[in-house]
């Protein structure tokens, strides 16, 4: 099944709220990206950000720029049903992240929660940081969580990779300077504990 036919299924046939990865709110998350210390109208763009609530909270908390890009049309219907009238304040782009044509340095904030660990290719997670090179603004500030080296090798049934915190800021290289990370024990709503690592890179200013 290629990802997006696996990735429409699950959300058409699950809840928002029922997935392994679901958090009522993403706190690390609006933590790291307030810690930014980037204005409220800063342009921040979460990447597979399926039917997260952190799009939510980041309006909760005045943030007014935000894009959700995700492979899959189910999850970002999802999340806006969810929304209703505050949905048309957001932008919303269906697309595979390793592939889409995005602006160039448009970005303030990259986020990415639990997509980067899919990409189990060199040649996928390359382009995925070519399109973070791409699209963020030089010295612009980069987010990604992914299971960490004693999480699962597995989500949502497909397999993952596992990453200590140099070895997540290595994929991305020395345009990325790794300034902070930190590990999350998610609970699942079916009752398990998945580790996560959070790394905040920045992207050296050329
Ligand atoms: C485990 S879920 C995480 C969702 C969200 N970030 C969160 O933390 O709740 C992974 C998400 O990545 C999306 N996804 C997977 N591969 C993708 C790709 N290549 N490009 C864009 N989105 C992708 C899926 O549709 C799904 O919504």
């Amino acid at each position: 099944m290629q990802a997006k036919e696996h990735w429409e299924k699950v959300y058409s046939t699950k809840a928002a709220d029922a997935v392994s990865w679901f958090q009522t709110h993403a706190n690390i998350s609006v933590g790291l990206i307030k810690d930014t210390g980037v204005s409220r109208d800063a342009s921040i763009i979460d990447v597979g950000g399926g039917a997260s609530t952190l799009v939510d909270d980041l309006l909760a908390e005045g943030y007014t720029n935000l894009t959700v890009l995700d492979l899959s049309a189910a999850a970002l219907a999802a999340a806006r049903v969810r929304l209703g009238e505050k949905a048309a304040y957001v932008r919303w782009i269906e697309a595979d992240v390793t592939k889409a044509n995005l602006p160039g340095h448009q970005f303030d904030i990259w986020h990415d929660r639990a997509v980067f660990h899919f990409l189990t290719t060199p040649e996928d997670r390359a382009a995925y940081v070519q399109a973070v090179f791409r699209s963020v603004k030089p010295g612009g500030h980069v987010i990604v969580a992914t299971f960490a080296e004693d999480g699962p090798d597995q989500c949502s049934g497909l397999p993952v990779m596992r990453y200590s915190p140099d070895e997540l800021h290595a994929e991305f290289g020395e345009s990325f300077s790794l300034l902070r990370h930190q590990k999350e024990a998610h609970h699942t709503p079916a009752g398990k504990v998945q580790q996560f690592v959070y790394c905040y890179c920045r992207i050296i200013n050329s």
